[in-house]
């Protein structure tokens, strides 16, 4: 049990970290940011660079290193979040040794089960070899592979980056009004993917680094909830709206969600008697789903393992996958530009083309994504689309189709108005219904369902506050 808690999402983007102060004080996010570059200031740039050009290497992380020109020894490291959690043999086979086909062989994997070796052992194998051809070859060498490049960054990066934004965090904190906390002692949580999800046999290698470069930051761990997954977070955040009561030291589990879209089946069980809900994130790299049914019958105020239930998945598809493909669908001219463009005006570039459909003007003078590219970015957008409508089709099927009362839709990729609206459509496959649906930006259209526009803090920032609910406190049960 932890009485108070910080909550880490660790957006492949954006960082966002939430705190509960108390048990009984609502989730808030923490402002770690300027917000000089239009971003909210509790989204904090998940980018790391180091410049080489001192004596010593300086590292900087978030907005500092988002604003830094890669290039004459300068390094710029952005969406290295997918390279943690990818498996070595996922990424592509280019470049492999003999000795990494070994270790990356089904071969292998049937003689380590026969031996009892963990799964966890040998990527941790496959990665010190990795490590050990780069240190042999230099970066940039000929005998490592783009990829195998990325996988051994990605442990040093994370590394760096939550050493860093420890100090961040706490002087974030320490603007906040007084209270005599003592911030350096409050334990963290970490958000993962939820294909990540350590289980007991098993536990993924990427959250064992995480937790790793947590306590070597000097964060003190939550005790025994350490690590929670994004889709199953973000769903609490948002339909608790970052609530935590207690009524008297119990957790009051109607109260927390009367704020948010629960709120009928709790107050109405005879014309309400089930409640389901289905929270969409479109990140950066993951695309997050959560299916979250009050059980009818079920006490909602005990154990919300009997009061509710939560189906989730998250798959390696976002933002930055339609980022990769823009980049391939303009004009080689414009692509090159793109690629060297800092990751803050990537952020500028994306609400521009993307969400208004308007041209970016580079320093050279050339237009991007205007006019001219407007046949590339439709055709880049909807084909991306078709390929995030196919997830949701998959994971709607897999749903009972009783009535889903909650449509909510969240992360930075649900901005994009084409995105949103091929969601909201393929949400309805298999015969799904909405009573509401909840998005940012959204527009009443005459005789749909009601739509609730969803604020920034919880389009954005739905896992970091979620992580922090007491609803993951089994003890205030
Ligand atoms: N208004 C907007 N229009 C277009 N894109 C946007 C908008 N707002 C944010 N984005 C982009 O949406 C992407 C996803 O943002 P988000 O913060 O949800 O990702 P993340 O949490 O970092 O990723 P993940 O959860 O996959 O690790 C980012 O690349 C961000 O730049
Ligand atoms: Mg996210």
């Amino acid at each position: 049990m932890a009485e108070r808690v910080f909550c880490i999402d660790l957006g492949s983007a954006f960082t966002k970290v939430s705190l509960r102060q108390d048990p009984g004080a609502d989730s808030r996010l923490l402002t770690l940011a300027t917000a000089s570059g239009g971003e909210a200031s509790f989204c904090f740039p998940t980018v790391v660079a180091v410049d080489r050009r001192g004596a010593k290497p300086a590292v900087s992380i978030g907005e500092k290193a988002a604003d830094m020109q890669a290039g004459s020894g300068v390094e710029v490291y952005r969406n290295w979040k997918k390279w943690l959690f990818a498996t070595p043999q996922a990424s592509g086979r280019s470049h492999q040794s003999p000795l990494e086909a070994l270790l990356e062989s089904d071969e292998l994997r049937q003689l380590a089960d026969k031996f009892g070796v963990a799964n966890g052992q040998i990527h941790y194998l496959q990665q010190l070899v990795v490590v050990a051809r780069s240190l042999i070859s230099g970066p940039g060498g000929r005998v490592v592979s783009a990829e195998s490049q990325q996988h051994a960054n990605a442990p040093l990066l994370t590394g760096h980056y939550l050493l860093a934004l420890r100090q961040y965090v706490l002087e974030a904190c320490n603007r906040l009004p007084a209270t005599g906390l003592r911030y350096e002692a409050i334990p963290v949580r970490i958000s993962v993917p939820a294909f990540a999800l350590p289980t007991d046999a098993d536990p993924h290698p990427a959250c064992k680094i995480l937790t790793d470069a947590l306590q070597k930051a000097g964060w003190p761990l939550h005790p025994d909830r350490p690590i929670v997954a994004e889709p199953y977070s973000n769903a609490i955040g948002i339909l608790t709206k970052a609530t935590n009561i207690l009524k008297r030291t119990s957790l009051d589990l109607g109260g927390m969600f009367s704020k948010g879209p629960v709120i009928s089946v709790l107050k109405d069980p005879t014309h309400y008697p089930s409640y389901r809900a289905l929270v969409m994130d479109v990140g950066a790299y993951t695309t997050d789903f959560a299916a979250v049914e009050l059980k009818p019958g079920g006490d909602a105020t005990a154990n919300p393992d009997v009061g509710f239930s939560v189906r989730q998945q998250s798959v390696p598809l976002g933002i930055s996958d339609l980022d990769t493909a823009i980049e391939a669908a303009l004009p080689k001219e414009k692509s090159e530009l793109l690629r060297r463009l800092k990751a803050i005006d990537w952020d500028d570039f994306r609400k521009a083309v993307y969400t208004d459909r308007k041209g970016v003007k580079h320093p050279t003078g050339v237009v991007i994504g205007g006019p001219s590219d407007e046949g590339a970015v439709s055709d880049t957008l909807s084909r991306f689309a078709g390929q995030l409508v196919a997830k949701v089709v998959t994971f709607c099927e897999e749903l009972a189709p009783t009535g889903l009362q909650e449509l909510i839709l969240t992360g930075g990729g649900a901005f994009i108005p084409s995105i949103r609206d091929a969601l909201i459509q393929a949400a309805q496959a298999g015969g799904q219904s909405y009573s509401k649906t909840h998005a940012p930006a959204l527009k009443k259209t005459a005789g749909a369902p009601p739509v609730v526009k969803l604020d920034e803090a919880f389009t954005r920032g739905g896992s970091a506050l979620g992580g922090t609910s007491i609803y993951f406190e089994k003890e205030y049960y």
